[in-house]
């Protein structure tokens, strides 16, 4: 298949697009470099430098004729939501419009979508279902359920087929320390540092932890697979930041005493994701458990600290 990545120089993107490649899929990027990195995007893979806004995007869809659009480009910080709304809105959900329009007029097969445990908003602690109500806390987790809405209602009324994945706290290499899961990504470039880590509120609020590769699986499971659906994607599993660093520390051999901060404005107090449906109709199932997982970004940490470049 050909597969039209966007914001396929990012953390997520880049192994998405890593394993299209592996399974033999022509794959095109389209990235404006706003977060992203030219370099995490494999050489053989054709990269445009374009905003998913531009008009000019329109040309590369008529040249490249994707089969499916795999759609990750994004504003992705929640703090910065907060403070630039109509920024965030414009990125999120103008951009994703502006998307499906092109996905419509040139006959796309499917757009899969990266949404976000950040549409459920505040829950209960329990694990969270994919048809549980969307109080979302924050301008980002709004456009992401937002831009959720117009998917489906284009494809109602435009006939263009989804899947949505609903993406826990994703880490990995290559994780900057902006975005959701991004805690570990900056505890780890902190404490090579020899810094103290910051903890906003008593470090008890929990969340469920990711391994970017098993992201990047579900992307590909949901080519084939999944049509007009929603998934979670995450481990069902719940770690406190408290937790997180004492595992961190110890994998690290260090002992680090972090700084308390306040709690912010946007953050959930506890999230965890019921992958059933994901497991029962996409075979997607979590296969790196976070001690292994943390194990793996440690190493790739430490080769980016010996270059002298974290
Ligand atoms: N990281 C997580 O924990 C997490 C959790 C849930 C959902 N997501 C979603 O997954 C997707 C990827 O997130 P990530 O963590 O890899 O973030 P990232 O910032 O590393 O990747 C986003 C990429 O999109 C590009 N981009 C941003 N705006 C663009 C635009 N207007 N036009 C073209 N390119 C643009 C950036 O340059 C970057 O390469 C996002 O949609 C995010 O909302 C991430």
């Amino acid at each position: 298949m050909k597969i039209l990545v966007t914001g396929g120089a990012g953390f997520i993107g880049s192994h998405v697009v890593e394993l299209l490649i592996k399974n033999g899929h022509e794959t095109v990027v389209v990235d404006n470099l706003s977060s992203g990195k030219k370099d995490a995007v494999p050489s053989q893979v054709q990269m445009i430098e374009m905003d998913i806004n531009s008009q000019k995007l329109e040309e590369v869809f008529a040249r490249e004729k994707p089969d499916v659009v795999i759609h990750l480009a994004a504003q992705v910080d929640v703090a910065t939501s907060i403070l630039y709304p109509s920024h965030d809105a414009e990125q999120n959900i103008l951009g994703t419009i502006r998307l499906l329009n092109y996905c419509q007029k040139h006959h796309v097969q499917k757009i899969i979508f990266s949404s976000t445990c950040a549409v459920y908003g505040e829950t209960a602690d329990c694990s969270i279902k994919e048809s549980f109500a969307m109080k979302p806390l924050s301008f980002y987790g709004l456009s992401k359920y937002t831009s959720e809405r117009y998917i489906q209602l284009f494809q109602r009324l435009n006939q263009v087929p989804f899947t949505i994945l609903r993406y826990a706290n994703v880490y990995g290499p290559r994780q900057t320390s902006l975005g959701e899961g991004g805690v570990i990504s900056t505890f780890f470039r902190k404490i090579l540092n020899g810094e103290a880590p910051f903890i906003y509120g008593n470090g008890e609020q929990t969340r469920d932890f990711v391994y970017v590769k098993d992201v990047a699986l579900a992307n590909v499971l949901a080519l084939t697979k999944g049509t007009n659906g929603i998934f979670n994607i995450g481990c069902n599993t719940k770690t406190s930041v408290n937790e997180l660093l004492t595992m961190m520390t110890s994998l690290m051999a260090v002992h680090m005493t972090p700084i308390i901060r306040p709690a912010r404005e946007g953050d959930i107090q506890h999230s965890r994701l019921d992958n059933t449906k994901a497991a029962t109709v996409l075979g997607w199932q979590p296969s790196y458990e976070l001690s292994v997982g943390l194990s793996d970004t440690l190493n790739y940490y430490k080769g980016v600290f010996r270059n002298g470049s974290i």
